[in-house]
């Protein structure tokens, strides 16, 4: 009997579960094998906190958002966050306890779904021993080395709603209305919304945007006539020479600022430029709930029978990854640690412009 881990790490994204669903029904389909879940992300490996996927909770799960085995976005096991007595924080590398639990359940391998941290930690884990496959997932769509990442469709396709149903506002009261969408580092989130849902202004953290180019656009439109604006903004886009806007505008203890907010700031700035009644809406959670969309569903589902079928053919230390329409396996060391953004030569970027959206500068 083999035994083989699934775990999924960092912030849920719709289509989580229907990776997990296609991965057990191949591996089960191909070998006599028990699937055991590690619960939490790297989590369930630091606290022996794991245990055989049953088919009944296998079954029923395809449309189902979020993640059966629950996940962590801040649990890097290699520099673990633990207080101290005296409210300290200190960092501890949890790698031995990881590797105890490996062995423990004689563990030939695991298959990882997450995002670009998630790889990077089982890059850093499988020196130690580790084998694993890996499945890209995340909203953002932020991971290199893939074409694309389920869960970016489902929040697209709830971006572009909300942008349709502001429409209705921000034309019956002739307001600008801004739309926040996630998208720490990259703007895939907002520039498919944006263009899907006719934005006419479109903020990324790709390119920071100057103010006077956002007034001019709302300007322009408003001496022709058109006495309403929308304006699609990523979390993570800021001002030329300026730092991106956050809640508390400091690092927390994992060095990231929590994004969110940054909507409001510019409506505030828009009303005092433009003299524009102008209102914001943060899209925030809803953009990774939910069930996932069809094309997530089968994108999740050749991901997870690819990475199962890797997996069964001894190919670790790879993740599957789209190129084109085809599944393919990329070398995760090659390319750990970096990002995929938006190319600001890329056609997408061009066609904006060439319909008049103004991408901030
Ligand atoms: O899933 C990626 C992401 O959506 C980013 O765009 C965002 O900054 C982050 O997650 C927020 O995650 P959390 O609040 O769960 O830490």
């Amino acid at each position: 009997m083999r035994n083989i881990g699934i775990l999924t790490g960092g912030g849920d994204c719709p289509g989580l579960n229907a990776v997990i669903r296609a991965t057990y029904k191949t591996l089960k389909d191909s070998c006599d094998c028990r699937i055991i879940g590690i619960r939490d992300g790297y989590d369930g490996l630091i606290f022996d906190n794991c245990e055989e996927i049953t088919p009944e909770m296998a079954r029923g799960i395809l449309a189902k958002g979020g993640t059966i085995l629950g996940t962590s976005n801040k649990g890097n096991p290699l520099q673990y966050p633990v207080e101290q007595a005296d409210g300290t924080i200190q960092f501890v590398d949890y790698s031995d306890r990881i590797m105890e639990t490996y062995n423990k359940y004689e563990l030939e391998g695991i298959i990882i779904i997450g995002g670009e941290g998630s790889m990077y930690i089982a890059d850093t884990l499988s020196r130690k021993g580790i084998k694993y496959v890996g499945v890209p997932k995340t909203i953002d769509n932020d991971i290199y080395g893939t074409d694309l990442t389920f869960g970016f469709n489902t929040a697209v396709q709830l971006a572009t709603d909300a942008i349709d149903r502001i429409h209705t506002t921000a034309e019956s009261h002739h307001r600008v209305m801004i739309v926040e969408t996630m998208g720490r580092d990259s703007g895939f989130i907002a520039l498919y919304s944006g263009i899907a849902g006719g934005g006419d202004v479109i903020l990324i953290p790709e390119i920071p945007y100057s103010m006077d180019a956002i007034v001019k656009k709302l300007k322009e439109r408003y001496d022709i006539g058109k006495k309403f604006s929308i304006m699609v903004v990523s979390e993570g886009a800021k001002p030329i020479g300026g730092e991106v806007f956050g809640k508390e505008n400091k690092k927390n203890i994992y060095d990231r600022i929590k994004l969110g907010g940054i909507g409001m700031k510019l409506a505030d700035e828009i009303e005092k430029l433009t003299g524009f009644e102008t209102r914001a809406t943060v899209l925030g959670y809803l953009q990774r709930g939910g069930t996932p969309t069809s094309y997530d569903r089968i994108l999740a589902t050749r991901y997870g029978c690819a990475a199962a079928r890797a997996f069964l053919e001894g190919k670790f230390g790879n993740m599957v990854a789209l190129d084109g329409n085809d599944i393919v396996l990329r070398n995760v060391s090659e390319n750990a640690g970096r990002k995929r953004l938006i190319e600001l030569d890329s056609p997408l970027i061009k066609d904006a412009k060439s319909i008049g959206i103004c991408l901030g500068i």
